[in-house]
């Protein structure tokens, strides 16, 4: 198969383009989240950076670090149950290089939760002995979210919260008009999560957030992106598109006749037997969104090991 790197870097600068300026966060919106999280984090210990799975890079907020500047955070890497699991296993032995722990969770599904809390317990637990020590009472550890829209912020908030869905009261002070939400003895979460913009200004990572469907489908050109995310798959993973789409013939090597062979294969037609393009782009991208291409990961460590912290 052949595979042209010009044209792939033509079409993202292309997808690019016409993708990243229809994002609707502008620097006043950044701003105003930055300001909500600097507040916010005043009163927590620990905090939770949430991470698709599939893209721990380029779901990464470019200034997470200098936001929560020394707070201890936890990674928790959701949607784990659509990213390839080698690719976690890397991206958890990456974090750990850097001293930073990181567990791979399912919101949806409950996996890993259990060992995020304790991660982040255990985390916690050197800020609030410390207040101890100082004579202050025992209290739980405070914990806040934080992650770019829709990598699970809300579903891991609802996961945690499980059974113990009755909201601490609203204290006095400080902490007045905040909600907390009781995990267990030792620790309460902060019910609304702090939310982030996400990398778009880096080209590559606006492309894997649009495939991921964290950019709305409204503000994408659908067949830019599916052009581009079909010739990802092609290095990647042709495996996947040959096994789900029933390709038996070796797969074309240019998007958009893989696209019709995809849509011919699915009886995307239209009238006078002219394949139905939109028809198959939208099942690609649905099919990769829902996991139906099977776990894929469109990030790893080595991808970035040129970049600095
Ligand atoms: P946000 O608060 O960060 O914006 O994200 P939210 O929890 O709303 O989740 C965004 C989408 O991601 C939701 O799907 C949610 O179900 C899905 N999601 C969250 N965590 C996981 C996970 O660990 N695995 C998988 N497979 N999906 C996850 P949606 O299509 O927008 O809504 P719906 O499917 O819940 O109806």
């Amino acid at each position: 198969m052949e595979y042209s790197k010009e044209r792939e870097e033509s079409a993202k600068k292309l997808a690019a383009q016409q993708v990243l300026p229809n994002v609707q966060w502008f620097p006043g919106h950044m701003t105003k989240a930055r300001r909500i999280i600097t507040d916010n984090l005043k009163l927590v210990d620990v905090v939770i950076e949430l991470l698709d799975a599939r893209i721990p890079y380029s779901s990464a907020n470019p200034m997470i670090q200098e936001i929560i500047a020394d707070k201890p955070k936890v990674v928790a890497l959701n949607k784990a149950d659509l990213a390839d699991p080698a690719a976690t296993k890397e991206w958890i032995a990456y974090f750990k290089a850097k001293d930073i722990k990181a567990v791979a969770v399912d919101a949806t599904q409950g996996r890993g939760i259990k060992q995020l809390v304790q991660l982040t317990e255990d985390l916690a637990r050197s800020k609030t002995e410390k207040l101890v020590s100082k004579g202050a009472k025992p209290r739980a550890a405070r914990v806040m979210i934080l992650g770019i829209p829709n990598v699970g912020k809300s579903s891991l908030i609802n996961r945690l919260a499980g059974s113990n869905k009755a909201k601490t009261a609203d204290k006095p002070g400080v902490t007045r008009a905040k909600q907390w939400i009781r995990l267990g003895s030792q620790l309460e979460l902060l019910d609304t999560p702090g939310i982030l913009w996400p990398k778009f200004e880096d080209m590559n990572a606006g492309l894997k957030l649009a495939f991921t469907g964290a950019i709305n489908d409204e503000a994408i050109d659908r067949e830019l992106i599916t052009g581009v995310f079909l010739e990802t798959m092609l290095r990647s993973y042709p495996e996947r598109l040959a096994e789900r789409y029933k390709i038996k013939e070796e797969l074309p090597d240019k998007p958009e006749d893989l696209l019709e062979l995809i849509g011919r294969k699915r009886g995307c037609l239209l009238k006078g037997g002219i394949i139905d393009m939109e028809k198959a782009q939208r099942i690609v991208l649905t099919d990769f969104r829902s996991g139906k291409l099977g776990a894929i990961s469109l990030d790893r460590p080595t991808d970035i090991s040129q970049e600095k912290d």
